[in-house]
């Protein structure tokens, strides 16, 4: 066994990152029509766990096919890469990244892995947890915020980026191009981009994959709230609130909204808010794009990365393209 190599973990978020850009989410998204939250702020503590719960709800079909994909096919993305530096954006815990570790761990070419969160004990766990299971492995783990950050992701070796879970469908289609635009900026040609985006399918399938029997997606959106009430010191009434998922077809996205179920004022002290909102007046929280195979390529294409491969699972809910730069 070669001997476990320590893990670096570097944090490029300054210790106010999220004080400050919390007060101008707030601001700007409550100014705008129909008012918005982004959905950073849904991952606090209790949020992720939430997450995680939703990840095995029957109903939420992503996360068990991704799953299944990785599983299939992990040998495949792995040479098809052709990669010695794995680095992950919003990594999480790396559940599902671990397919991928073990799969290079079988080809024995991994040199180097670079979780990116902006959760720094998440990190740190994920980071020592993969340092002992994968010893030999370089574990370069960054603290920070993948739309800020992508120019200071290590860059020794042929790496993959993999961004997984089908969280690029939280971003319109500006941010998406602005996105992909940058992180092609920083990829050397050869470098790839492992992208899991969802796809479109019946309206009903996916309604219900963000309106469980349980309620456990709306007590995590709702769970937006409680972070504006701890942080900003605002008197948001959970109770004042319902949990409103619909699926805008013309736009082929799921747009996740809290309704004001009664004409109510909130006081948002940290940001210096003050907000009216109307009986029935809506808050977005979240959109998740659902996409086509087709849409993904011309995404990639237009930021410059070629598709490389196209996996999808047997019902074709879900896809993994493997994008390379030229
Ligand atoms: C983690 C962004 C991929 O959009 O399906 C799940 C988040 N929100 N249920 C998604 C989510 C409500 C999820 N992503």
């Amino acid at each position: 066994m070669p001997p476990v190599k320590q893990p670096v973990v570097s944090v490029l978020l300054d210790p106010d990152w999220a004080s400050g850009s919390l007060v101008e989410d707030v601001r700007r998204g409550f100014a705008s029509h129909p008012r918005a939250l982004p959905p950073k702020w849904l991952y606090d503590d209790q949020g992720s766990e939430l997450f995680d719960e939703i990840t095995r709800l029957p109903e939420y079909y992503p996360f068990a096919r991704e799953h299944a994909i990785l599983t299939d096919h992990a040998d495949e993305i792995v040479a098809a890469s052709g990669a010695t530096t794995l680095v992950e954006l919003g990594s999480g815990t790396s559940e599902k990244t671990r397919i991928l570790l073990d799969a290079f761990a079988a080809t024995g070419t991994l040199e180097c892995f670079a979780p990116v969160d902006v959760s720094e004990s998440t990190l740190r766990t994920a980071a020592a947890q993969i340092s002992q299971r994968y010893p030999g492995v370089q574990v370069e783990a960054v603290v920070g915020d993948f739309t800020l950050h992508l120019a200071h992701l290590p860059r020794h070796g042929r790496r993959m980026v993999a961004f997984l879970g089908g969280t690029i469908g939280n971003l319109y289609h500006e941010e998406r191009a602005a996105f992909l635009g940058a992180l092609a900026d920083v990829l050397e040609p050869g470098d790839s981009l492992l992208l899991g985006t969802d796809l479109v399918k019946s309206a009903d399938r996916l309604i219900a994959a963000y309106n469980d029997e349980r309620g456990v997606t709306a007590e995590f959106v709702l769970n937006s709230l409680r972070v504006l009430n701890r942080e900003l010191g605002a008197d948001f009434d959970l109770d004042g609130f319902s949990y409103i998922p619909f699926w805008d077809a013309h736009m082929e996205r799921m747009d996740l909204r809290l309704r004001s179920e009664m004409p109510q004022r909130v006081t948002i002290p940290g940001a210096d808010v003050v907000l009216d909102l109307a009986s029935g007046e809506e808050i977005r929280v979240e959109i998740s794009t659902k996409f086509r195979v087709s849409k993904v390529a011309a995404e990639l294409e237009a930021a410059g990365l070629g598709v490389t491969r196209v996996w999808t699972d047997d019902a074709g809910d879900f896809a993994l393209t493997l994008a390379t730069k030229a």
